[in-house]
């Protein structure tokens, strides 16, 4: 039996993959051969999505049948989400997002034979790919609106934002999430309040699609690695996306960007950044969240891109996040050089906040988006993992106490 130990899997190469490349010496990113530099450049999330799960780029009549069906998936229905906003998860919107992916699980008819489930990878992918912008639009909606606006007392329930029918994939979230609630008149007169969704800028759409291209996969990070654990065993697509989901709400993982915005909420303002950081990293010895990964120890190539875009939506908007977080990076990587670690950049995580909050996503519900980008990834890994069929089931090296009587 092979002996070392390889705590947390450090440097194990853990099995084959034909999807993404990390070439973290040249800080380089590939989704089944093509560059991520050269795919937000010239294609779209919805393409990238195909391109994850199917292997190759979409022809056109793969483009427009996915764009078809992503349309057609985005409505859920009033039901569903009121048992989401009737359980009120507002603390926790992930496992608000897992219930929701549970109750289409327990309404579903189990896989009959386990041929089936690479299919059914792509089919339960496809659709919460379309599902999941109109739920956390939802979600943020209703976290973040006062209570007086959450109910439609005329129809006694939630008022909710329905997504539009015609918008791409990163355009029709955004035009969600920036609805404004709105009094119309009905034909007698009497008044009545529905959300009316708000289209972004070109410039804001693009920037939404990129970050959902550069978050849409990265190889056997912890939350695919959750993922295609539980797809060796042979369980049912929902149940994979339920373990991915809890995998990924961590703060060492898909939460450390929630992290790195509290930070700079908490900072509020360039100049009281450098202090802070030195309150927190020398004097109270906590981890720099953003900083750090475990492939990448020069630069992480979706970090450029993300502080680029969060520079010019903060200026557009007038937010001070960019300027804390160059504040914060600045400081946290001379005190990490100070201690010997030289390894630790800015990761995907600590920009994307930029990002995300000048496009109207609060703090609590950026590992969400991530979510939301994630599946394209999670999709492709569900399928190869069924294809390939051999259990994960790792050995552990046994520490506790030798054989001892059984005594009370
Ligand atoms: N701040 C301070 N020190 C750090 C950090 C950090 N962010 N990251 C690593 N270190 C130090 C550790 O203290 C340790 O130091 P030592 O060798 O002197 O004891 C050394 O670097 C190695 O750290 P590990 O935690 O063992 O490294 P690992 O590869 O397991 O961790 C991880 C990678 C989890 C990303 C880590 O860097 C971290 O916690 N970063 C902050 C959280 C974060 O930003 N997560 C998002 C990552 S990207 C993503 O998942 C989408």
């Amino acid at each position: 039996m092979p002996t070392p130990i390889a705590q947390g899997l450090k440097g194990i190469v853990a099995g084959e993959s034909k999807i993404t490349k990390v070439d973290w010496e040249k800080s380089a990113l590939y989704f089944r051969g093509y560059n991520v530099r050269e795919l937000i450049e010239y294609s779209s999330f919805e393409e990238v999505f195909w391109l994850l799960a199917h292997g190759e780029l979409p022809k056109p009549i793969n483009r427009e049948w996915l764009s078809q069906e992503l349309k057609r998936q985005r409505k859920i229905t009033n039901g569903e989400l009121r048992a989401l906003l009737d359980n009120a998860f507002i603390n926790q919107p992930m496992l608000a997002l897992a219930l929701f992916v549970a109750k289409r699980g327990v309404l579903r008819l189990p896989v009959q034979t386990t041929k089936e489930l690479p299919q059914r990878a792509t089919v339960l992918g496809t659709e919460l790919c379309a599902a999941f912008p109109t739920v956390i639009a939802n979600l943020i909606h209703w976290g973040c609106a006062p209570p007086r606006f959450r109910m439609d007392p005329t129809k006694n329930s939630y008022h909710i934002v329905q997504p539009h029918s015609d918008l791409s994939h990163a355009a029709n979230f955004l035009w969600m999430l920036n609805a404004k609630l709105v009094t119309k008149k009905r034909p007698d007169d009497t008044p009545y309040e529905l959300y009316e969704g708000e289209y972004p800028t070109s410039f804001e759409e693009k920037a939404m699609d990129t970050t959902l291209i550069l978050h849409a996969d990265h190889e056997f990070n912890a939350s695919t690695y959750a993922l295609r654990t539980a797809a060796s065993t042979q369980a049912d697509p929902f149940h994979c996306i339920l373990v991915t989901l809890g995998a990924l709400s961590g703060p060492k993982h898909g939460g450390a960007n929630e992290m790195a915005m509290h930070i700079f909420e908490d900072i509020r303002k360039p100049e009281r950044a450098a202090q802070w950081v030195v309150d927190r990293l020398i004097n109270k010895q906590e981890r720099a969240f953003g900083f750090g990964h475990r492939l990448y120890k020069k630069r992480d190539p979706r970090t450029q891109i993300l502080k680029r875009l969060g520079k010019e939506l903060c200026r557009r908007k007038h937010l001070p996040w960019y300027d804390i977080a160059r504040e914060v990076e600045k400081t946290t990587l001379a005190i990490l050089k100070q201690r010997g670690h030289e390894d630790l950049p800015a990761n995907v995580d600590f920009y994307s906040p930029c990002v995300f909050s000048a496009l109207g996503i609060p703090s609590q519900y950026m590992p969400l988006v991530f979510a939301m980008a994630r599946i394209a990834g999670w999709t492709a890994h569900m399928k190869e993992q069924y294809e390939q069929n051999t259990l994960i089931r790792p050995l552990s090296a046994y520490m506790g106490p030798a054989p001892r009587p059984y005594s009370k």
